[in-house]
């Protein structure tokens, strides 16, 4: 069998990891601070990283928990402020370990659709108007986690005036908005909105490297609190020295750097699957990314994703399965992740998918 090509994982490329960088922030980390970063911290996480986030978002740093990596922070959050069968907003497609979580901790899930502009705000809405008002909606505007797709900035505004009129929790999760390879940044939710119920969560997983294991949540106060003691019983506290290496890192002044070297090889991997998309049969949709790491296909009419799901891995081929993003359904669509592997690899790996694809059509 040829090599096998991933485009199942939404990891950074080899070449994104800047081991030397990390190892620089490490070394200044323990020179400046060993003996706080290598003892039993609070579960809030290390402070001067916490200091210098909520200086990055404008908030006070008791806002800031910073988590070992954003999942489990998104966890927390669940458990701090819904029981099971509260009703959840997701986009359809979304995330598919947070869906996941959603169904594990016994949430009612209330599917919005997305488009190339990002979630239907109208379908919200008119879910609210009948009644179905979500105790909380979680959204990825940016280059979103399966769909590629950016929330436009007149949907931002409305989707605000719904959670002021209706008083549902958001939690905007953002990894990817740093990561943008053409058109302007859009204002974020949680930096347009200055109510209590917009909560923000990133990670620096995809910006830096996804082993050191930092993410955070911003989110009043006492939500923060509660969070903290969750991740207290839970682990006591997080991976200081991972923590202490980042706030080095950004205090320092490396990440724009560092942001536009993986924002340009993600760019040059867009454009290889791009080029890639002439492989695949007529009537195949899928608009490209402005930024991030994904590609969502629709394969046309008779096929499925999932039956062709062993043929693809026989031809050496992973992806996401479009129906294990949704509630139900989705079987015609995939979403292929670019960031983890070579241009080179891409184009062959499209060939080779391509022809899966067109010979299961004739
Ligand atoms: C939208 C989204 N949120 C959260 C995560 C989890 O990131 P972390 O590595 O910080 O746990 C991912 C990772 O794929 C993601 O795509």
């Amino acid at each position: 069998m040829s090599t096998a090509i991933s485009f199942a994982r939404g990891a950074p490329c080899p070449e994104a990891l800047s081991g030397d960088l990390i190892a620089s922030c490490t070394a200044a980390a323990l020179d400046a601070d060993a003996t706080r970063v290598l003892s039993y911290g609070t579960g809030q996480g290390y402070p001067p990283l916490r200091e210098v986030l909520a200086h990055d978002h404008g908030v006070s740093p008791d806002q800031v928990f910073v988590t070992n990596g954003s999942l489990q922070g998104y966890v927390f959050m669940l458990e701090a402020l819904l029981s099971p069968g509260d009703l959840v907003a997701v986009e359809a497609p979304t995330y598919d370990r947070a869906l996941l979580q959603l169904r594990l901790h016994g949430m009612e899930v209330l599917p919005i659709p997305v488009h190339a502009d990002g979630l239907d705000v109208d379908a919200l809405a008119a879910a609210c108007a009948a009644g179905r008002v979500p105790k909380l909606l979680y959204t990825i505007p940016n280059f979103q986690n399966p769909s590629g797709a950016t929330l436009s900035a007149a949907k931002r505004t409305t989707l605000l005036e719904l959670v002021d009129r209706y008083g549902f929790w958001l939690l905007e999760d953002d990894p990817y908005g740093k990561l943008r390879f053409e058109g302007e940044p859009i204002t974020g939710l949680f930096a347009a909105h200055d109510g209590g119920k917009v909560m923000f969560t990133s990670s620096f997983s995809k910006t830096v490297a996804p082993g050191l294991r930092v993410g955070y949540i911003v989110a009043p106060k006492d939500v923060s609190a509660t969070l903290a003691a969750a991740a207290s019983r839970t682990y006591i506290s997080p991976s200081l020295l991972a923590e202490a290496a980042i706030a080095q890192l950004v205090s320092g002044g490396h990440l724009p750097r560092n942001i536009d070297h993986v924002t340009a090889l993600m760019r040059e991997r867009r454009d290889a699957m791009a080029g890639g998309l002439v492989h695949m049969p007529e009537g195949t949709v899928c608009t490209p990314p402005q930024g991030g790491f994904f590609m969502w296909l629709e394969l046309p009419e008779g096929l499925s994703a999932d039956a062709l799901f062993a043929t693809a891995g026989a031809a050496g081929i992973a992806y996401v399965k479009g129906s294990d993003c949704v509630l139900a359904g989705g079987e015609q669509t995939l979403r292929l992740a670019y960031s983890g592997v070579s241009p080179a690899e891409i184009a062959e790996g499209m060939e080779r998918l391509g022809t899966v694809f067109r010979t299961a059509q004739q």
